[in-house]
């Protein structure tokens, strides 16, 4: 199968489309690439190591390719921007608000519709791991933010039909940024970004802290101004917003 110029391979389960992606990567050559798409995972992974509940009728995939090192963190913002462009493409999106929760996570009325997991391959491949809640949207034990799915948002949609508009933007989007550096990018990401502006608390495993989130470095970092008005960059950490 060949999906907007990516062979596609599919099966009904896999532990997870990531580690599948993983290892065909180990004997992968040079040039090649690849999406793993299955439609349940019974050991589905989330960022920092929390799991990734995956019932059938949601979409799970993964996209194989190889990278400099350099723009790995590119690809967190393209992801997610892609994610949403998709979404947006529904006219049902109008009564939504679609919003981007830095790093990675799509928002549809500030919960969670997606997640998106990056992990380096063998040599110079990149695995960029894509759940979406098409139908379902799982309630973890440890939760962490409200989450949602197309369908319960008001989108009723096709998972291959949504992956199809999602690779066409994420094409587009590569595109881009062979053009033009991460800086397009980051600017199109900010437009769709939630709270900018706004206080935020950002936790690092037990550190918490608080400001205004004002803005991206020019490589994606977090901008936080604290009371102080000193402006501190977060690389990495989970973003939780005060009660709207
Ligand atoms: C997150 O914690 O928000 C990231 C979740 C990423 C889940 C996707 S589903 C497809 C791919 N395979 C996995 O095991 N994880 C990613």
């Amino acid at each position: 199968m060949n999906i907007e110029n990516w062979d596609c391979f599919y099966q009904n389960e896999v532990d997870s489309t990531n580690t599948w992606a993983l290892n065909w990567a180990e004997n992968a050559s040079s040039g090649q690439k690849a999406l793993f798409l299955a439609d349940a995972q019974t050991l589905g992974r989330g960022r920092r190591g929390r799991s990734w509940i995956s019932l059938s009728g949601n979409l799970f995939f993964s996209l194989c390719f190889e990278t400099e090192p350099a723009d790995i963190s590119a690809f967190t913002f393209i992801s997610s921007l892609s994610l949403a462009e998709a979404v947006l493409e529904y006219p049902e999106s109008q009564n939504i608000g679609v919003a981007l929760k830095w790093p990675n996570d799509v928002l549809l009325n500030g919960a969670k519709v997606s997640g998106i997991l990056i992990e380096k391959g063998a040599k110079n491949f990149l695995i960029v791991g894509i759940g979406v809640n098409i139908i379902e949207a799982p309630q973890a034990s440890n939760i962490l933010y409200p989450v949602i799915s197309l369908e319960k948002a008001g989108i009723k949609t096709d998972k291959l039909f949504f992956l199809k508009k999602f690779l066409a933007h994420w094409n587009k989007n590569i595109t881009l940024l062979k053009a033009n550096g991460i800086t397009d990018i980051l600017q199109k990401w900010l437009k769709l970004a939630y709270k900018l502006g706004e206080n935020i608390s950002i936790s690092q495993r037990e550190n918490v802290e608080s400001g205004k989130f004002i803005g991206l470095d020019d490589k994606g970092a977090l901008l936080l101004q604290k009371d102080d008005g000193v402006v501190e960059k977060k690389l990495v950490g989970d973003v939780f917003f005060d009660k709207d």
